[in-house]
């Protein structure tokens, strides 16, 4: 009998960590005045809010001794002091004040670009530290007061984020781990670093059939929307972030629209959610077993397996410049 072994199980997750934006909190878990620690990007970052509001997101340990500014580190104004020796650094990492001495040049930490957004904090990560070259998008139902406020779900799976995006191009799927009657009909488009499908669908319900369309929008390979249009109009956002290259978060927050100004309370409206949540844990025990192939052997049922891997390429910068 065979055993996995380290040399094949490093295989299971071939891509490094990929370039886009990714969510380290929700907006509303970070007060002003907070502090919290986050793993994320294989490193150890803290993220805070100063006392006008403004999220940052920098490295976490401190350049002179090395602690931790995210465990007893406390904002101060616009800047956070090390819990330490009390230097404080403003919300770029730059060092701006040393109680006892001078401050040394270049005593600074690194920062990442914030941008709070659709109730999320997210952080902008590329392999080889360029800026951002593109945005996070404003979904306009996610902070919208005629939409429900969000119901919120969190795992920790050992996956990549490339293994999760691509279930939406792998049509085949549907059918056979999750019981959807037909292999569903997506359409799909990419472009650039969004990646949109829609997809008709037909539902049973006590008016009789309805159609209704599942409509899902990627952004790159950490944050998608899919909205649920035709029976109870739902909105799923839902963001993965890598915690190192083999493990990563992945949170999900459905709001469904408000009828006369009441939050949707009908079973229908719990009922697709619960249908969407039992779909992703169909899919985890999946991922966290499967290897990544390479060059999987694909038959004409399949979807858009190797359009979504060549849209995916991009936010590997190195595997671009490779050819
Ligand atoms: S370790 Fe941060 S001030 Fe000394
Ligand atoms: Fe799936």
């Amino acid at each position: 009998m065979l055993h996995k072994g380290i040399a094949s199980m490093a295989k299971n997750f071939p891509h490094p960590l990929p370039s886009g934006w990714f969510a380290v909190a929700y907006a509303d878990e970070l007060e002003a005045g907070s502090v919290r620690s986050v793993t994320a990007l294989d490193r150890e970052l803290v993220v805070f809010r100063t006392g006008d509001g403004v999220a940052h997101a920098l490295d976490a340990y401190c350049p002179h001794l090395g602690a931790h500014l995210g465990v007893g580190g406390e904002v101060v104004g616009d800047r956070i002091r090390c819990p330490f020796h009390a230097w404080e650094f403003d919300g770029c990492g730059t060092c701006v004040e040393v109680p006892y001495g001078h401050t040394p040049p270049n005593a600074r930490v690194e920062s990442w670009e914030t941008r709070e957004r659709n109730g999320l904090v997210m952080v902008w990560y590329h392999p080889e530290g360029e800026p951002p070259s593109w945005e996070v998008p404003e979904i306009p139902e996610a902070t919208s007061p005629d939409w429900s406020d969000p119901q919120r779900f969190e795992w920790t799976v050992r996956t990549q984020p490339q293994e999760i995006a691509e279930n939406v191009a792998d049509s085949a799927h549907f059918r056979y781990v999750h019981g959807t009657l037909n292999v569903p009909d997506t359409e799909t488009v990419f472009d650039g670093p969004l990646r949109h499908s829609r997809n008709p669908v037909s539902l049973d319900t006590p008016k009789g059939k309805v159609d209704g369309e599942v409509v899902s929008s990627a952004f790159g390979l950490g944050l998608v929307t899919v909205r649920y249009k035709g029976i109870c109009e739902t909105l799923q956002v839902g963001s993965v972030t890598p915690i190192d290259e083999n493990t990563v978060i992945i949170r999900k927050s459905f709001s469904q629209q408000r009828v006369d100004g009441a939050n949707p309370t009908g079973g229908v409206a719990a009922a697709l959610i619960r249908n969407v949540l039992s779909q992703l844990e169909q899919d985890i025990p999946i991922w966290e077993a499967k290897i990544y192939r390479e060059r999987p052997l694909l038959t004409s049922g399949d979807g858009p397996i190797m359009p979504f891997r060549r849209w995916a390429r991009q936010f590997y910068p190195a595997a671009e410049a490779d050819g």
